[in-house]
């Protein structure tokens, strides 16, 4: 069983699990990096982190459009459901889900989550899948915390074969704290997000994934946005 995560740019990631295709924090036509347009992604489902403009610009138009179930926080459920987005989950933290696929689990961020509108988006997260026989934890924009030893931890004799982490520094975490996150959560395999979209998060991915494979933490694939990567 294998899963692909595409990168299509920033923190926007398609998962192919074989039985489905998730969409994870869509922003696409004002991403100045993104590799698609919005009108031309093809989802069953939409996961989103958290509500900054960043992470939902294209959400409504695209749920709208593909008619794809949106798993997300109750606050940015109701400000779905207010511009006419009805096939919606709600969920919180530590709750878990059904998806084309497998399940996720909505995890901890740390970070805030306001909507485009200022309205209040609820608590940031993060999402632990599921999905195609694989494990695969979305970081979502974080600070490095503690925990993510736990979120790394093995359940039923299995760890974590992937992570997506941010890089980007000044609104997430950076490549140090990137590297130690990689530590705590022991995936296989570890795929920066987050950087390069705008100069102040340029970020050198190349080198991080050096360090990464300097102190054997993981093997680092640096997809450019477009690119996928198979794990399984
Ligand atoms: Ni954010
Ligand atoms: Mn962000």
């Amino acid at each position: 069983m294998s899963i692909t995560l595409t990168w299509t740019g920033h923190a926007t990631w398609l998962i192919d699990t074989g039985s489905g295709r998730l969409l994870v924090d869509p922003f696409f036509d004002e991403c100045p990096t993104s590799s698609m347009r919005a009108q031309d992604v093809a989802c069953d489902a939409i996961l989103v982190t958290h509500g900054h403009f960043d992470h939902v610009a294209d959400l409504v138009a695209i749920a709208k459009r593909t008619q794809a179930k949106v798993f997300c926080n109750w606050e940015i459920a109701q400000w779905l459901g207010k511009q006419g987005v009805e096939n919606v989950q709600p969920m919180n933290l530590g709750g878990r889900a059904a998806v084309p696929g497998g399940t996720a689990q909505m995890e901890i961020a740390h970070h805030s989550s306001s909507l485009p509108d200022g309205t209040y988006g609820g608590n940031p997260a993060g999402w632990l899948l599921d999905v195609g026989g694989v494990r695969a934890y979305f970081a979502g924009d974080t600070a490095l915390f503690s925990e993510m030893e736990r979120i790394g931890r093995p359940r039923g004799g299995r760890g974590l074969d992937v992570a997506v982490l941010p890089i980007g520094d000044l609104f997430t975490m950076g490549p140090d704290d990137a590297v130690e996150a990689t530590r705590l959560l022991k995936p296989r395999v570890v795929l920066p997000s987050h950087y390069g979209t705008w100069p102040p998060i340029a970020q050198d991915a190349g080198a991080w994934a050096a360090r990464i494979h300097e102190a054997k933490l993981a093997t680092a694939h640096v997809p450019t946005p477009g690119g996928s990567v198979t794990i399984g």
